[in-house]
């Protein structure tokens, strides 16, 4: 377990507010480094957020799967009576190991599979289980951005197409110059250039790819994006300056955030409130900074501990506290309720 905890756990979150140009000897690239962002803008403190504007509300959703042969058939479940909400202009971070169902919940959240019970209010209106049509509308508002940008696009369609297609389907702009025009400014606004555009995706690096994905996502003018693990199939060279773009994008275009990681560090530095997921259980949720200063569940410590820190000193007193052994005994369920902490922060304790 250790290892899901910390997979790709040697980014530098310090190079977190640098430049965020991947300008490394590919085409379509950056001269110019991007100013810095100072540290403590990444989160937005509660005074800032002042619009409390559930864009999101998550209720009781759950997820079952039928498993087995038709002798023995029966439903596994892998999301259990899920609650969360997302504030308008709040980064809400989704955290839990491999196959804690995380990118389960995103994909429910964006329509890609089917709810089994439980519901999703999208700006109010409950989106769960919604027919094609009704859909297409939704999609508009709501984008993806996922983890391997390597297989989410089409290596065969030029840049231009794979970020024109979505604008073009819902049928955005009237003339090809406008869409050109589109074109070409989203990708300078996740720092590619013009040209990038009449150029095929492998002839890219991993990191300028999820930019292309990033840019492809903004196509519609969503509100709101929903970004599972979108550094974690990166280098660890690269991750912070994509992590960098999300963050100018989302003050630029004023987006609010679903950011799904296993890198509670990263959680930590990227968003407002987070809820932690366990087993398909969320047993704790918060404002983030509620929740480090005050861990309540055992899976939350367990996943502080887990996280290596910087300061020798500090890092050595870490590995001494760090058991993972207490997880063995860990059950939990989601008919224990959240009790309330301190404000919005519950645990299941
Ligand atoms: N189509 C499916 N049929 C059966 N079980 C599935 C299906 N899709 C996912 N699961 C199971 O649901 C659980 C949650 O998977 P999910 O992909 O949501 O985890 P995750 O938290 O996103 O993990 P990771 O960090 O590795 O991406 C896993 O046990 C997985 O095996
Ligand atoms: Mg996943």
């Amino acid at each position: 377990m250790a290892a899901c905890i910390q997979k790709g756990g040697t980014l530098d979150l310090d190079n977190i507010g640098a430049n965020h140009g991947d300008t490394k000897g590919a085409p379509g690239r950056v001269a110019a480094p991007r100013p810095q962002i100072a540290r403590d803008k990444v989160n937005m403190t509660r005074s800032e957020m002042l619009d409390r504007t559930p864009v999101l509300e998550v209720s009781a959703l759950t997820k079952s799967y039928a498993a087995g042969n038709w002798s023995s058939r029966k439903a596994i479940t892998t999301v259990h009576n899920v609650d969360f909400r997302i504030h308008r202009g709040e980064t809400f971070g989704l955290i839990g190991e491999s196959g804690s169902g995380k990118s389960t919940i995103a994909r429910m959240i964006c329509m890609l599979s089917d709810v089994t019970s439980g519901d999703v209010l999208f700006n109010g209106r409950n989106i769960t289980n919604l027919g094609d049509k009704a859909a297409f509308s939704v999609r508009r508002d709501m984008q993806p951005i996922f983890q391997d940008p390597q297989s989410s696009i089409n290596p065969r369609m030029k840049v231009f197409n794979y970020i024109a297609e979505p604008a073009r389907i819902h049928g955005l702009f009237k003339s090809r110059a406008e869409l050109t025009d589109h074109v070409h400014g989203l990708l300078q606004k996740v720092g590619l250039a013009p040209s990038a555009a009449q150029r095929f995706p492998h002839e890219f690096s991993g990191g300028q790819r999820q930019r292309l994905s990033i840019a492809r996502a903004l196509s519609l003018n969503p509100s709101f994006i929903v970004a599972d693990e979108p550094i974690s199939a990166l280098d660890v060279s690269i991750q912070a300056q994509v992590l960098n773009l999300l963050i100018d994008l989302k003050r630029e275009l004023d987006l609010t955030y679903l950011f799904i990681s296993h890198d509670l560090r990263i959680v930590r530095h990227m968003c407002d409130r987070m809820a932690v997921l366990y087993r398909g259980v969320v047993v704790e949720t918060g404002e983030t900074q509620k929740i480090f200063a005050n861990p309540q569940h055992a899976y939350t410590r367990l996943l502080i501990d887990s996280s290596p820190i910087a300061d020798p000193k500090l890092e050595r007193e870490r590995l001494a506290r760090f058991n993972i052994d207490g997880l063995q005994d860990l059950e939990v369920s989601d008919e224990q309720p959240l009790r309330r902490i301190d404000g919005d922060h519950f645990a299941r304790v």
